[in-house]
């Protein structure tokens, strides 16, 4: 179903930030593992992060829904775990599925993980690949796709792994594999990913070592066989969604939006850096903490871009933020240039794609390359005026609905379905600050 955005020449606003995505699959996880009741506040309810609770519950775990956003889990206790009568259906979460694989490495289980098009056609054995060398057996073919059967074992052995990928779902992946395994378990990291497994793993007992190398280099260890203790714990709002609602007040003619409850963590800081360097002012102002991470409101308003090079020790800490980005980058003046970015080829689905067919569909000049792309600023709105195929990824359709809110014609997309995977209220949102966006 085909959804338009129409130019509108004011936004303005005060939204609160949706849970974040990451710390809510992190905090079923561990809560179905924990000894005692967990209880959350502030989770997203949206599809990837449903399917992780399932799929808890279809393990041993007790998920449930107490009020919006409010959930109680209570855990198996250590060991707990076991197979579950069905299928796990993961849908479209990167996340969810490869967070879950490693967890039931260290349990005798055998559960059949099985997931929508588009998570059936991303590399899983980045994951498996570790996860076999602590123990883990599986049926997966050797281009490692989902749907396969793996068999975990209460025998899995510690590991010292270096990802070749700059990935927090690898880390966190063996991290979890880690907690059930018989001796220290070390990730070696080049480059640092998003530690919310590292935050939220202390928060529930356990102890987790985290020492810095050279550069920008970390190891993590963890001690297997530790336990977790259920918390109380509001999750804190999402930066990678709040980061579609402060980029609609940089483009807009008339932009003034304040988003309340953003995470502000080093490791997924990268976008607002970088909008900085862009030459735009971000109000900032610190409101607390929740689970363990610092609060901050964060307020935008219409502002000239220059386009940049994108700093390659960026990437990591913004690798979600890419498509948002490449709309920002039309809308500034000059090139921007990323590079080291090659992951976003195996997102959702082929990201360096989907951006650059988003904006040459709607008059902006954008050039794929293996490891990132080029985009030609138009100094001012873009012409607009396209039909985005979003194909299953729910950030190059919010990326290109933001867009046609300060393009000069309006941006279509085919789809706002998969939107529900990450940012139900996206929608909700936008019409909030004053954006028109209507099927058809
Ligand atoms: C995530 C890690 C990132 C990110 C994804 C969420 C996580 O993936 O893109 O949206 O919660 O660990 P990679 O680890 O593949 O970079």
């Amino acid at each position: 179903m085909v959804w338009t955005s129409h130019p509108v020449t004011r936004l303005k606003g005060i939204l609160r930030a949706p849970g974040d995505k990451s710390c809510s699959h992190r905090a079923l996880i561990m809560g179905g593992i924990a000894n005692g009741t967990s209880h959350f506040t502030g989770l997203l309810e949206g599809d990837d992060v449903l399917r992780t609770g399932a799929a808890m519950q279809a393990l041993g775990a007790t998920v449930t829904r107490t009020g919006h956003g409010q959930w109680e889990v209570t855990g198996t206790g250590a060991r707990g775990l076991t197979s579950p009568a069905a299928a796990l259906d993961f849908g479209n979460s990167g996340t969810g599925s490869r967070l879950m694989m490693g967890l039931m490495a260290g349990y005798a289980l055998s559960a059949e993980l099985c997931g929508d098009a588009s998570l059936s056609a991303r590399p899983m054995n980045r994951i498996l690949t570790p996860l076999r060398q602590m123990g883990l057996t599986d049926t997966a073919e050797p281009h490692g796709r989902l749907p396969f059967r793996l068999t975990g074992t209460s025998a899995l052995q510690a590991i010292t792994y270096a990802p070749p990928q700059a990935s927090a779902q690898i880390k966190s992946a063996v991290m979890l594999a880690g907690l059930n395994a018989h001796g220290t378990t070390i990730v070696e990291e080049a480059k640092p990913t998003r530690d919310h497994t590292e935050r939220m793993l202390r928060g529930f007992g356990a102890e987790v070592g985290v020492t810095r190398g050279a550069g920008q280099a970390r190891t993590i260890s963890l001690l297997g066989g530790q336990e977790l203790f259920a918390i109380e714990a509001a999750i804190p709002g999402d930066p990678s969604s709040a980061a579609f609602l402060i980029a609609a007040g940089l483009i807009s003619p008339d932009g003034n939006v304040l988003v309340e409850g953003v995470m502000s963590n080093p490791t997924r800081s990268g976008f607002y850096d970088l909008v900085e360097l862009m030459g735009a002012r971000l109000g900032a102002e610190d409101t607390g903490d929740a689970a363990g991470e610092r609060l901050i409101d964060i307020q935008s308003g219409s502002a000239s871009l220059i386009g940049r090079k994108v700093p390659e020790r960026l990437v990591p800490s913004m690798i979600d933020e890419f498509p948002i980005l490449a709309v920002l980058a039309a809308f500034a003046t000059g090139e921007t240039r990323v590079t080291g970015a090659e992951e976003l080829r195996v997102k959702e689905t082929d990201r360096v794609k989907a951006v650059v067919d988003m904006l040459r569909a709607n008059g902006v000049e954008a050039e794929e390359r293996e490891d990132g792309f080029i985009v030609q600023g138009c100094g001012g709105p873009p012409p607009g005026g396209g039909l985005v195929e979003t194909r299953h990824d729910h950030r190059i359709a919010m990326s290109a609905l933001v867009m046609g809110t300060a393009s000069q014609k309006p941006v279509s997309v085919d789809d706002v379905s998969m939107i529900d995977t990450s940012y139900p209220d996206f929608l909700a949102h936008m019409a909030t600050l004053g954006a028109n966006i209507s099927e058809g």
